[in-house]
């Protein structure tokens, strides 16, 4: 399954799923990466990985519609079937959200619903929750919302800041944001309602990872 990824930033997120790519019986291929930032960290990662680099300056656009059409022709040139947000720090407009309706999914630092937005580390932290994670779902037109695929679980320690707290649910992140593609391009994800079901899969060992099976 050719996949595209969006990035705005440091593309570690992007980087796994390169990785995870290199194996011959991984089942996605990375066919274009996309930024909307000029001189991302992340362009220079896909470029050592030979993958095609596109920057899309949405300050060239009008409004986000315009951008966002942009955005999907260059995904539809390229022949991806599914678009893969990693760190894409740019609000997709409905019209894109329902274009790529179930075809496009997204990273988010914690357990959805609980902490959506921004600063959700710091936010975690200053509540007092005690488990952290990350969450992989299909994307909704409303911010971080959608039919979950999987969910990753760390604690949160007595010492943590947001650095610390960051960087041990990055490291899940970079475990399951692969796992939810090589599903996806399985064929084995189904959404039923609001719900998504797995069939079949088995999540790696050593990681507190969930998914619902069919
Ligand atoms: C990750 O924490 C991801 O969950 C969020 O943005 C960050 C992107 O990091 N959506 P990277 O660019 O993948 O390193």
């Amino acid at each position: 399954m050719k996949v595209a990824v969006l990035v705005s930033g440091r593309g570690s997120n992007m980087q796994a799923i390169l990785d995870a790519c290199a194996d011959s019986a991984y089942p996605a291929e990375v066919a274009v990466v996309i930024s909307n930032i000029a001189g991302a960290p992340a362009l220079e990662r896909a470029e050592n990985a030979g993958v095609k680099t596109v920057t899309i300056p949405h300050k060239d656009y009008p409004d986000r519609e315009t951008f966002d059409q942009r955005v999907t022709e260059e995904i539809e040139a390229a022949g991806c079937e599914l678009v893969v947000l990693a760190g894409f720090m740019r609000l997709l407009s409905e019209q894109f959200c329902e274009h790529w309706r179930d075809r496009l999914i997204n990273i988010h630092p914690s357990l959805l619903p609980s902490f959506k937005g921004l600063d959700v580390h710091e936010r975690m932290i200053a509540a007092g929750v005690r488990f952290g994670g990350c969450t992989v779902h299909y994307v909704r037109h409303e911010m971080d919302t959608g039919p979950i695929i999987a969910q990753a679980a760390v604690p949160i320690h007595p010492g943590d800041d947001a650095d610390t707290l960051a960087a041990r649910i990055l490291e899940q992140e970079h475990v399951i944001y692969p796992l939810a593609v090589k599903w996806i391009a399985e064929g084995r994800v189904r959404i039923s309602g609001e719900a998504v079901k797995v069939s079949g899969a088995r999540a790696p060992v050593g990681a507190l990872v969930n998914y619902q099976d069919a």
